[in-house]
């Protein structure tokens, strides 16, 4: 709702309040983001700022939008160079226009929908009339969550050009406290951990990426008061409807108030201006949370799921696959693929998936991107014929795509040359053997498009993975990164759109863009190329922080795992995997039967949690971050079911050491439950007060998952 009081705007979501008003100079400041306030007309609050008339008035009000160089120095959210020369700016208020009843929508890439629920947006137009410049506010608000969307839209009023050096899409100023802010960086296999920085007088924080969204850096970011953990503190979210290069920027100022920002990151951006020409940013979405990182969780799961995703798949069963590649690599052939699929049939699985290495002459990772022609000495039935044989299995069939990319060893590039992304003046950088494609030009568009539509026209393919397996380099000019993120978006609405029954899955060298941006058009995200289970514990965590454990693509892979050689049981494996979307990734054929025997039984498992898992509220318990225990939950809605994980990482000598009490979370504490495996019956509020006694096996990585159903 949004409650317009003279020059007072009040968003109300759920419980939150967010608030600005125009100051008597024609300023737009901040006032509040918190709980929920009542609908006073703020006037008295308004007096408070009406002394600040001195020359530097500004560097000590909190702006809704700062402005560079003129008399507030702080960290701006935007900065332009003008048509004499200088980079000043101050921003003033022209009108406010409430849109009832929509969404902001954001050029060229993807932003909040308002679907089955109510949201409001309002506009607020500034300008700064002295150098032509415009600058549209754009804030979505929904009754039923607790966010704010934020982005703008800055405009060339002026008829000269005019250059855009910076342009977060929101910034905000909070009081005097104890912050820190905490990110999820990482890098390859390792990708989202929890990182808390202090904020301290006059220190900055940047927190930013440089390439693709990336496994170095993820869009999301939370501001929290110290000591606050899952259930209690104060925290506030930004999560960047983004797949570029980003940044979180936070500072604790003069007066030791925060300010905070979130957007493309200036570092490698500009855009020239011409008169009348706009540049919108993508959307920031903001979150604030009384009840610690739990309920700001929540609020980004239900969100993205109901109001950002669009595929049809957000709330379907997501079949349980079986893919090659640890199980084969490079090295298959139709026969092998199809005794991998019967076997994985048998055990219950429902969709094979093909990994790289079917087209061109890829045998190995040097050449044949670009090239989506199959290869026939593999795969003699062409990719119909495989498929049809698979569908014949009863399975359905994926196949996956490296769509983005050029091998220089392809006939495209051959052809092309220069639509990878080079300067000529330098020898390309090249990662894992291959260069990016131009997605700026809009025939490499074109070619993206049409080369993967005619594959999926082709064949009966019902998923797809969408990998990218090397980090963006050799950007030719400021800004570049920023249109290949638009063509990205480019090809996959058009993809997306011609497919709508096909599951697309992300996957970026494992989790190298788990973004926002990215599920709006793919629901699910191979999470990250590191399948160990113990590693999973923190990666699973990480990530679902800001990101529904329905868009995790979770496999059990063989053991000793290939990418960190650690070796942990099937069971381990399986329970780690259960909390996202659950698939193998292994040559099934070389189980052995009591191996087998355990697949069976844990695919009919997940067969049965899954929509659980999918709909649920999802709950971190224990953190693996801080100690040596993990686990987490997912409650229904209603209450009344729960699945809970548990995680022993080492083993301890000591019996105390190996029972642990866990106390679970979103159960009604007047129901009672029945544990499934055991059929012991519990109130829910002994499991929720009193907690479940866990009595870990004697081993390392030991887990265990239970069942309560209400009865
Ligand atoms: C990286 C992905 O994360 C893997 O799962 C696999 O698809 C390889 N790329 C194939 O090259």
């Amino acid at each position: 709702m949004i409650i317009q009081n003279g020059k007072t705007i009040h968003l109300q979501g759920r419980d939150i309040s967010y608030v600005m008003f125009e100051h008597e100079h024609g300023d737009l400041l901040h006032f509040y983001f918190g709980k929920k306030l009542g609908d006073s007309d703020f006037s008295t609050f308004m007096s408070e700022w009406s002394d600040y008339d001195s020359d530097m008035y500004l560097d000590n009000l909190p702006q809704e939008y700062p402005s560079c160089g003129h008399s507030d120095l702080r960290m701006p959210a935007y900065e332009v160079e003008n048509q004499y020369g200088n980079c000043i700016s101050q921003l003033k208020v022209e009108e406010f226009i409430v849109h009832k009843g929509e969404t902001a929508q954001v050029d060229g890439m993807p932003y909040l929908m308002k679907g089955d629920k109510n949201a409001d947006t309002l506009e607020a137009v500034l300008s700064d009339k002295t150098i032509g410049l415009e600058v549209r506010l754009f804030y979505t608000v929904f009754d039923e969550y607790n966010i704010i969307a934020r982005n703008a839209v800055i405009i060339n009023r002026s008829d000269k050009p005019m250059k855009l050096t910076r342009a977060y899409s929101a910034s905000f100023d909070v009081y005097k406290d104890d912050y820190e802010l905490i990110t999820l960086p990482g890098l390859w296999a390792n990708e989202r951990n929890l990182v808390k920085t202090p904020l301290m007088w006059g220190n900055i924080v940047e927190a930013e990426n440089g390439r693709e969204s990336s496994h170095q850096l993820n869009p999301f970011a939370m501001l929290a008061k110290k000591g606050c953990n899952e259930e209690y503190g104060e925290v506030y979210g930004l999560s960047l409807i983004y797949s570029g290069n980003h940044s979180t920027a936070a500072k604790c100022e003069q007066r030791e108030e925060i300010r905070i920002m979130q957007g493309i990151n200036p570092h490698g951006f500009e855009k020239v201006l011409s008169p009348g020409e706009s540049f919108c940013t993508p959307q920031c979405v903001l979150c604030y949370s009384d009840e610690g990182f739990g309920k700001l969780s929540h609020e980004y799961h239900n969100l993205y799921m109901n109001n950002l995703m669009r595929s049809k798949f957000v709330h379907e069963d997501r079949p349980i696959l079986i893919n090659n590649w640890e199980g084969t690599y490079f090295d298959f052939n139709e026969d092998r693929l199809l005794a991998i699929a019967k076997k994985a049939k048998e055990a219950g699985a429902e969709l094979f998936v093909l990994d790289d290495g079917w087209f061109g002459k890829r045998d190995n990772d040097d050449c044949s991107l670009g090239d989506w022609v199959v290869n026939e000495k593999k795969l003699p039935s062409g990719i119909k014929g495989l498929a049809e044989k698979i569908n014949e299995l009863g399975m359905k069939f994926g196949l996956w795509f490296e769509p983005e990319m050029i091998s220089p060893d392809s006939d495209l590039y051959r052809a092309h040359p220069d639509w990878a992304i080079q300067v000529p003046q330098r020898k390309p950088v090249l990662g894992r053997n291959q260069l990016i494609l131009d997605l700026t030009r809009d025939e490499v568009c074109e070619y993206v498009i049409e080369a993967v539509c005619s594959v999926l026209r082709d064949a009966n393919i019902e998923y797809v993975k969408w990998d990218f397996n090397r980090p963006m380099a050799d950007m030719p000019r400021p800004g570049f990164n920023h249109d290949y993120v638009l063509g990205f978006y480019k090809v996959m609405g058009a993809i997306t759109e011609a497919f709508p029954n096909v599951l697309f899955e992300g996957c970026c060298g494992g989790g190298g863009r788990f973004d926002p941006g990215v599920l709006a058009y793919m629901p699910q995200i191979w999470t990250s190329d590191n399948s160990d289970a113990v590693a999973r514990m923190k990666i699973q965590y990480g990530t679902s922080m800001c990101y529904p454990v329905s868009s995790m693509g979770c496999h059990v892979t063989a053991v000793p795992n290939h990418q960190n050689g650690r070796v942990t049981s099937l069971k381990t494996r399986a329970e780690t995997a259960y909390m996202g979307t659950f698939g193998y990734e292994l040559d099934i054929t070389k189980s052995s039967d009591e191996e087998f025997e355990q697949i069976k039984s844990q695919i009919e498992f997940d067969k049965k949690i899954r929509a659980l898992v999918r709909e649920g509220d999802f709950y971190r318990l224990q953190n693996p971050f801080e100690g040596n225990f993990c686990s987490w939950e997912v409650a229904a809605k209603d209450k009344s079911r729960a699945i809970l994980y548990a995680a022993k990482i080492l083993a301890v000598a000591g019996s105390s050491r190996n029972v642990e009490t866990v106390k679970l979370k979103g159960l009604d504490p007047e129901k009672q439950y029945r544990e499934v495996q055991s059929g012991e019956v519990f109130d829910g509020a002994y499991l929720m007060n009193r907690g479940k006694r866990i009595n870990y096996d004697m081993h390392d990585f030991a887990t265990v998952i239970m069942e309560f159903e209400e009865i």
